[in-house]
This record gives structure tokens, sequence and C-alpha cells, in this order.
């Protein structure tokens, strides 16, 4: 199967916490859609998104079985880099080798087949995304954390290019989240965002709730809550604005 290929992407429900058959038993994604996951902490967001991640054969803890048009997925999908279907952005982000960030991504695109070319394109995005600016003679073990996520997302919007992201709680990455899940869910892709944030939430066309364990509830975003989602977008900019000039050590000249 080429990557160019996946339409869709199914999670076949398991059980919760208890071992109880999950209430939603099966969740189709297509392609072009962002999908959120909600539930209160410690309920089994992230859990999901691991399975969807080593796309699970009921062999992980929650039973869940993850189809790719319909389709058990080959093998070699699982395990070959190349073929890699899945990109994640998880919540705990840290590099095992201290090497440069052009070293890194220069490293990452020849084992994707990729032009070493895009690693300029990649810092470009990552710096639309952060403060201070990430240059290519940059350790990775000396960035922020806001500039790693911000790296992270470029690249996989650039390099990685799988049909299928992952995110884990963007929000608290301390880089502009609309900005990196546009990016992130541009050309087509599934895109899954575990997410608390309401403007994320409400971005996405529909929101998977989980309880103890279980998919519990599918939520589809209503034209109500899209123009909900409208007007906390001003107040959000507004926010990051104020956190901006903060940040600049300027002083905040009141609501104009
Ligand atoms: N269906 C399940 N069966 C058994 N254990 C589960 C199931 N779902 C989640 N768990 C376990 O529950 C714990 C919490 O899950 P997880 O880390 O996914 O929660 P979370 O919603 O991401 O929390 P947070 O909001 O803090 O990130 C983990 O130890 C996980 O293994
Ligand atoms: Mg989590």
């Amino acid at each position: 199967m080429i990557m160019s290929e996946i339409i869709n992407l199914t999670i076949i429900g398991g059980v919760n916490k208890d071992g109880v058959d999950e209430p939603i038993r099966s969740v189709d994604i297509c392609r072009g859609e962002i999908v959120g996951i909600v539930g209160p902490t410690g309920s089994g967001k992230s859990t999901l998104i691991d399975d969807i991640e080593q796309l699970a054969q009921g062999d992980t803890p929650t039973g869940r079985t993850i189809l790719i048009n319909g389709e058990k997925p080959d093998a070699n999908i699982r395990v070959d880099p190349r073929k890699k279907l899945v990109a994640q952005l998880s919540q705990n982000m840290h590099f095992l080798a201290d090497m440069t960030v052009e070293e890194f991504l220069q490293m990452h695109a020849r084992s994707r087949g990729k032009d070493e070319g895009l690693v300029t394109r990649v810092i470009e995005l990552a710096n639309t995304l952060a403060g201070e600016p990430i240059a290519a003679h940059h350790h990775l073990t000396a960035l922020s954390g806001g500039q790693s996520r911000s790296l992270m997302t470029a690249d996989i919007a650039v390099i990685s290019d799988s049909p299928v992201v992952l995110i884990d709680e963007i929000e608290n990455a301390g880089i502009k989240k609309q900005e990196a899940l546009q990016l992130l869910a541009g050309e087509g892709k599934i895109v899954v965002v575990v997410t608390h944030d309401p403007v994320l939430a409400l971005m996405s066309s529909r929101r998977i709730v989980i309880r103890n364990g279980g998919m519990a509830d599918i939520i589809t975003t209503s034209l109500q809550e899209q123009d909900v989602c409208d007007r906390i977008t001003e107040v959000d900019n507004w926010l990051m604005s104020l956190r901006e000039t903060i940040r600049r050590g300027d002083i905040v000249e009141g609501i104009a």
C-alpha cells in the first residue's frame, strides 16, 4: 500500500478499565478530518493515541484494533520507518541524541528518502510557531520546550508527511497552537488531537469522549459550536498578544 492511498482509519472498540466493552464499538475517520479526544485527567486519552500509533491489533491492554482502509495493516507497515503511516507529537518530548538541529533534520530526511534541502524549510516553518528563533547549528538538547515542539511540528509537516498525525496536548507547549494544528492538518491528513482547549476541540469536526478508559461518546461539532469557536479564537488571539507583550517586557496599554 502506498501512503497516499490512505483514505480512512477505523478504531474498533475494546474494553474500558473495568474490562467491560466500551460503549462506542467503532469509529471511522476519513482523510482530511480532525478528530478531538477529550476526557478527564487519567481517563485514557493518551492510551487511545498510543493504540493508533502502534496500529494495535487486539494486543494492547485496551484490546482495540486499528484498521487502515477497512483492513488489518501489513506487518511491514508497522515496522518500516519509510512506510510509517503515523507521526506523533507526544506529551513528553525528549531527544536521545545530542546532535545539531541541522544534523538531526538531515538524518531524518535521508531516512525518509527525502531531499536534504528541506532542512531549511523545516527550520523556517518552526520559527513561525515559536518565539526565540531556532538556528541550524543549535543543539537539540539545548532547545526550550516550545522550540522543540515547534521543530517537531514542522518536521512532521514537511519531512515525515505521514498520512496520520497524532497530537497529545499541544496547547501547553508554548507554541502557536492553532497555526500548528492547521499546519499539521494540511494536505488531507487524518489528525487526531488530545485536547482540553476549547479552540482546538471545536476546530475538530468530531470529538471522542473518554471515560474510565473507554470511548463513551462521540460528539459532532455543531454550527453553534463553530460560532463559539470563532468567538473564542478572537479572545484567544487577544490573550496571545497580551502574553507576547508581557514576554517582550513591554507595558500592557489597557483594553482598546
Ligand atoms: N482501556 C483501558 N484498560 C486498561 N487500562 C487503561 C485503559 N485506558 C487507560 N488505561 C490506563 O489508565 C492510565 C491513564 O491513562 P492515560 O495516560 O491514557 O490518561 P490521559 O487521559 O491521557 O491522562 P492525562 O490527561 O493526565 O494525560 C494509564 O495507566 C493507562 O494504562
Ligand atoms: Mg495523556
